[in-house]
């Protein structure tokens, strides 16, 4: 799958962008299937919120009980002041989480691909195991931004063995809010960790206070149908989507069951639903 160049340029700058990695009509399958999950979703009574802000996220259980489920976040912006949706339920969708690939049969047929699992065994993850799903919307007007993060602040190995991938099922440009990485940030170590305390609830863990070298910032902007590899160290962000086009993505987030899974990750299955490889 990966030429040994571009295994040299994962090391080096933390990321790989692979062009046409996946096909028009894949995507379009993708796309589809999530619009039918949202369709069939019954937004009533359900207003969690998705944000990367500490305070809303901490008191979301919601959120904390979606490892081994299909679930549905709206945009922090979705809302007007008496509750009500801005926009049609379809346009303020943030994100669905965080077993897709395992629950839903389209989404499982995608991310089990050959193709995947050559590319994960190349970048060296033995045993994978597949651990995390999303499909993100980044609605038109109302997408909302993620802060400058690690992955492996939300998902934790040790050692650490994480990968991320990134499929964008329609152009992502600076216009509709594409990824933003620091090249070889990498390297700079793990500034905090995002962990359950006991007695309920979350906290992050600060390991290192110094700010990102948020300069260092640069677009990743790619064409639809290409993935995007992430280091789990690699720090990243998107900024919100104000434009009139939505960024629909996919990501996928493999371990290896070689490093131990700590119980303190938010991240948790049911006994009944263990995690699976390819
Ligand atoms: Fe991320």
């Amino acid at each position: 799958m990966l030429t040994q160049n571009q295994i040299s340029d994962y090391d080096r700058d933390g990321f790989l962008v692979i062009e046409n990695f996946i096909g028009e009509a894949d995507c379009d399958r993708l796309r589809s299937r999530a619009a039918e999950l949202v369709h069939e979703f019954d937004a009533r009574g359900v207003m969690s919120i998705f944000s990367t802000h500490e305070q809303t996220r901490t008191s979301d259980e919601y959120f904390l009980e979606s490892g081994d489920k299909i679930r549905f976040f709206f945009e922090e912006n979705a809302f007007l002041p008496d509750g009500r949706l801005r926009q049609s339920k379809e346009r303020s969708i943030n994100k669905i989480g965080h077993a897709l690939h395992d629950l839903d049969p389209v989404f499982n047929e995608f991310s089990r691909t050959e193709k995947i699992k050559e590319l994960t065994a190349e970048l060296g993850i033995v045993e994978p195991l597949l651990l995390q799903s999303m499909y993100i919307f980044k609605q038109p007007h109302i997408g909302g931004e993620v802060t400058c993060h690690q992955d492996a602040t939300f998902l934790f190995t040790e050692p650490l063995r994480i990968l991320g991938l990134w499929f964008a099922l329609e152009d992502a440009t600076t216009e509709n809010g594409c990824l933003w990485a620091i090249r070889g940030g990498h390297r700079l170590g793990l500034k905090s960790r995002f962990v359950r305390v006991d007695g309920g609830g979350t906290r992050f863990e600060v390991l290192d206070k110094s700010p990102w070298p948020e300069e260092s910032l640069r677009p990743l902007e790619v064409s639809k149908g290409s993935l995007i590899i992430l280091h789990c160290l690699l720090p990243h962000l998107s900024r919100e989507n104000r434009s009139n086009k939505s960024r629909h993505a996919y990501t996928l987030h493999i371990i290896d069951a070689r490093s131990r899974y700590p119980a303190t990750n938010w991240l948790r299955r049911s006994a009944t639903m263990p995690l699976r490889g390819f």
